[in-house]
């Protein structure tokens, strides 16, 4: 089972090695090591201005202090934390699987704050909160009382869970360098893909083609042969997506005149650009399924991510 709770302070901590007029640089590494501190910005409203501000008033010796707060009961809440997860699992619905709890820190102005994502949710629970009110409350019951608010307020969400394991798995794949050729990674995706979702009924990549100017060709892909081998820029959904740069989500494909039919069975469709670095388009993930409307933000929210992930790695 994927980790229900995980320790992420000593990332933030981190700040303590930047001088404090360079706490815009680790704000930025903090942001990209971590995909929830960009949720964080979100769901706070506060641009990274903001954040450094309050950072910079709270002051280095604070953030001293609670550094080391923080390495004496670390180790006991840990044990404690893991101990209590698991003997009542039952009672905190482990097995939903559309959540975990993150030791994090952040500004201290909350406990606890819900981060959510196509993978679900994350209880981020904000260690600074815990330091700045250290005399008066008990981690443990704040971390009891963020997962009971959480599963009591809300439904469980399969296809969040299903999502979380999924990217972890394509995730380790992608940046495994073990796996050295692009075309073996992306055709063991569309294999994940099209096993594990349901509504995936046809996963391909097509990619742009570099001796043919505004052209897609055909790559890795899973389900029935398809005579769309090329495609042009503009032409068909992929096409439209290559040449706009946008997603592209059509529920119902015969509703569309710009539709390139690979199969009768298909009733909606799905694609994603891939971009290189630079943000010049490269390629795209294409899905089909055999249900009407089944794409939603979680969707395209997840294949996004995996896309920016191949970015990363190949382009
Ligand atoms: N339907 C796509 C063509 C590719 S197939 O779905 C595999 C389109 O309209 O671009």
């Amino acid at each position: 089972m994927r980790s229900v709770f995980r320790d992420f302070t000593d990332n933030f901590f981190e700040i303590l090695t930047y001088p404090k007029e360079k706490w815009e640089d680790f704000w930025k590494c903090y942001k990209k090591s971590l995909d929830f501190v960009e949720i964080y910005s979100q769901v706070t409203k506060l641009n990274d201005e903001e954040i450094i501000r309050k950072l910079r008033e709270t002051g280095r010796r604070e953030l001293d202090k609670a550094f080391w707060y923080k390495q004496d009961i670390i180790k006991d809440l840990k044990a404690d934390i893991i101990d209590n997860l698991i003997k009542n699992s039952k009672k905190f619905q482990l097995n939903r699987g559309d959540f975990a709890v993150y030791l994090t820190a952040f500004l201290g102005d909350k406990p606890y704050l819900y981060l959510n994502s196509f993978k679900g949710t994350i209880i981020a629970v904000d260690i600074l909160y815990l330091y700045f009110n250290r005399n008066n409350i008990n981690p443990r019951e704040v971390i009891e009382e963020a997962i009971i608010e959480f599963i009591t307020s809300t439904t469980p969400n399969k296809k969040r869970a299903d999502f979380w394991i999924l990217y972890d798995k394509i995730k380790t794949i992608i940046t495994d360098k073990n796996y050295k050729d692009k075309n073996e990674v992306l055709q063991i995706i569309c294999e994940l893909l099209a096993e594990r979702i349901r509504y995936y009924n046809w996963v391909g990549f097509y990619l742009v083609d570099n001796t043919e100017v505004d052209s897609l060709i055909l790559g890795p892909f899973v389900g029935e042969p398809t005579e769309h081998s090329k495609i042009k820029f503009g032409q068909g959904i992929c096409g439209q997506a290559a040449s706009t740069k946008n997603t592209f989500v059509v529920d119902d494909v015969s509703k569309e005149d710009n539709y390139l039919s690979c199969s009768p069975k298909t009733q909606s469709e799905i694609v994603v650009p891939i971009f290189d670095k630079k943000g010049k388009i490269v390629g795209e993930i294409d899905i089909d399924s055999h249900e009407k409307a089944p794409f939603d933000n979680d969707d395209r929210n997840f294949l996004e991510a995996i896309a920016k992930l191949l970015s990363e790695r190949f382009w």
